[in-house]
């Protein structure tokens, strides 16, 4: 993870794909042609919790054809390392006013639920006419609190991914190579 020696360059290289850019690319298209008819005609707020989901929401977007308006919500759930933590943090709220809007909140991933469940609440408590969750990927076994995303990519086995915007400890959001999923060891 990387374990003691292990250097981010001899990460990448030993890590073995999961997802790969084509296989992303035809599902994002997938996703945002269902979004696009789920709400035909009305207009969007796009929340992004950040940093992780940056890639993937940038991707989606430019696959919507709503008018849309985009916000950014912070959250640290895992304190710069890969072992989850009860309670997310909202470190940065959103500036949008959703109050009487459709929102549409974004992850990269939903793992245990805790951090789309707390954003979740918070974002009802805004008052938005209705609140939808996407993610690009569901470790649907994974779950410490009741929680489904309305959207949802890829579901996938209890891996700890990195790529796409999935970051281990700030690194590997991105490899040059493929910018596919890649899994690395879990943590020991
Ligand atoms: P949850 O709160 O356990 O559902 O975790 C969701 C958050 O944890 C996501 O926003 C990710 O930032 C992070 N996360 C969960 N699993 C992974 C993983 O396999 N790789 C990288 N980040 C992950
Ligand atoms: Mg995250």
């Amino acid at each position: 993870m990387p374990t003691d020696n292990s250097t981010p360059s001899q990460l990448n290289d030993l890590a073995s794909i999961l997802l790969s850019e084509a296989q992303i690319n035809t599902r994002l298209k997938e996703l945002g042609a269902e979004i696009n008819s789920a709400y035909a005609g009305r207009e969007i707020a796009v929340i992004a919790i950040i940093n992780g989901a940056v890639i993937f929401v940038a991707d989606i977007i430019r696959q919507l054809n709503i008018p849309l308006r985009l916000d950014c919500i912070r959250v640290s759930s895992y304190h710069d390392s890969a072992s989850p933590q009860q309670a997310p943090e909202i470190i940065d709220r959103i500036r949008l006013n959703i109050e009487g809007f459709d929102v549409l909140l974004m992850d990269d991933i939903l793992d245990t639920g805790n951090t789309l469940a707390a954003v979740s609440k918070v974002l009802r408590s805004m008052n938005p006419a209705s609140l939808k969750t996407c993610v690009l990927l569901d470790k649907k076994t994974h779950r410490a609190v009741e929680f489904e995303a309305d959207y949802a990519g890829f579901p996938i086995d209890d891996h700890f991914v990195v790529g796409y915007g999935l970051d281990y400890d700030g690194y590997f959001r991105i490899f040059y190579h493929d910018p596919g999923f890649e899994i690395v060891p879990a943590p020991h």
